[in-house]
């Protein structure tokens, strides 16, 4: 079984899973300092800092809420999310906008799904996604488990319903297997709560531990260069970390896009009101989750819009909007070079094989 990254070992999940819950992976939160660990051998004092507000990414299977990953779970997850014949096209998997050789992104503007239309935003990485406090730009799910459910069904992305999927999975033996190994003891291990639940076990498997910046916290002062560790003074004294921080740099908490000056219609579209749509409160209005900065050399274009292409000017959005300061073009550079040293080990992910369809299945529909 390769489900499992290529940087862990295969063997031993549950030991790992022990070794997470003892870590407590999950329980950083908003502003809160990890408990005081002792200052590294051959720290300084930019290091100490650093290690108050952010924590190294674990090499271990992260805690999932309400979802015991097992070994089964990862692997009929992984076929899940590489199956294209959850789309009601037989196109498009979760793979095709978030492409795992690509930092778990489609790298567009924003996605284009079903029958060639174009969604309203950029799609978010895939990777690191189980340490955010929920899911999506307005962090309308709580979990990977309801958010896999969602693209399933969008009419701009995959277009399908949860009965199709019960169709095309039930006229496919060799999946009807799958989820019974995986869900032992249920009664009807093919359910699309189910398909949510294996997506997410092997969602779990795609942190990117031991970024240059992860070394750095654990104690190896020169992971980073010089210019990084700037970057990384700039990055905490003008503020990003008051937003971006914990153990995913960011995606634990939400912001206005656009705390200082708002940013122009063609990055802030009017039209997208952000966490308003879930809360329906006028403060959350272009409220969005900071996310986390976590490969972000890997993703563009940024924003939710995608508007942005270049990282470089990213800092410098964020400079003007969330914190009113013009950062000088050596500001930019060196909190840029900072953020390619949160670039990790990316999941190595050998391809699914996955059952063949029967006379059965449903076939593709376009419209
Ligand atoms: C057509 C492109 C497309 C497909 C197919 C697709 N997604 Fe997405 N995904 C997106 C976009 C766009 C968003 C952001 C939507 C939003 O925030 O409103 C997103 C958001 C997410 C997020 C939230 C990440 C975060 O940090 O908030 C996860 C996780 C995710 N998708 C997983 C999946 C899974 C699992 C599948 C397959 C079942 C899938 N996606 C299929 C485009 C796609
Ligand atoms: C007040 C909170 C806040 C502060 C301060 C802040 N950010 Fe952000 N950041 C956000 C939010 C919210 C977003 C998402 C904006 C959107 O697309 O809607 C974001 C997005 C980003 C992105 C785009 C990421 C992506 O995947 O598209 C980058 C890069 C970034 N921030 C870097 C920085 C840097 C560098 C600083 C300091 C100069 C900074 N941020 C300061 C809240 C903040």
């Amino acid at each position: 079984m390769h489900a499992h990254t290529g940087h862990r070992p295969t063997t031993g999940l549950k030991g790992l899973l022990v070794a997470a819950t003892a870590l407590g992976i999950l329980a950083v939160s908003a502003g809160s300092a990890p408990a005081a660990d002792p200052p590294a051998a051959g720290g300084d004092a930019l290091m100490g800092r650093a290690r108050e507000l952010f924590k190294p990414l674990p090499a271990t299977l992260p805690v999932v809420r309400n979802n015991a990953v097992t070994r089964e779970k990862i692997e009929l997850g992984k076929m899940l999310f590489f199956d294209p014949r959850l789309s009601a096209s037989g196109i498009f998997s979760c793979n095709s906008c978030h492409n795992l050789g690509l930092g778990g992104v489609d790298g567009l503007e924003t996605s284009v799904g079903h029958g060639w239309q174009k969604g309203p935003r950029n799609a978010p990485t895939v990777l690191n996604a189980v340490l955010n406090v929920a899911q999506f730009w307005d962090g309308r799910a709580e979990d990977l488990k309801a958010q896999a459910k969602g693209p399933i069904q969008a009419g701009v992305e995959m277009n399908s319903t949860p009965d199709r999927v019960m169709a095309v999975l039930n006229s496919i033996p060799a999946y009807q297997a799958k989820f019974a190994d995986a869900f032992p003891n249920e009664k009807n291990p093919v359910s699309f709560d189910n398909v949510a639940m294996a997506i997410e076990a092997f969602e779990a498997t795609l942190t990117t531990p031991a970024a240059p910046f992860d070394q750095y916290l654990e104690g190896k002062a020169d992971a980073l260069t010089d210019t990084q560790k700037a970057g990384l003074e700039l990055f905490i004294d003008k503020g990003c970390s008051g937003c971006h921080n914990g153990v995913n740099v960011g995606g634990h908490d939400y912001f206005p896009f656009g705390v200082v000056t708002k940013p122009g219609a063609e990055i802030l579209p009017p039209g997208d009101k952000g966490r308003f749509a879930v809360t329906k409160t006028a403060d959350d209005e272009y409220v969005f989750r900071a996310p986390t900065l976590r490969n972000v050399a890997l993703t563009a274009p940024y924003f939710h819009s995608g508007k942005v292409w270049d990282l470089r000017q990213a800092v410098a959005v964020m400079g003007s909007s969330q914190l009113g300061a013009t950062l000088s073009d050596q500001e930019i550079d060196k909190i840029t070079a900072f953020l390619t040293a949160l670039t990790g080990q990316q999941p190595r992910v050998d391809y699914p094989l996955m059952p063949a369809s029967t006379p059965a299945t449903p076939q593709p529909v376009f419209k």
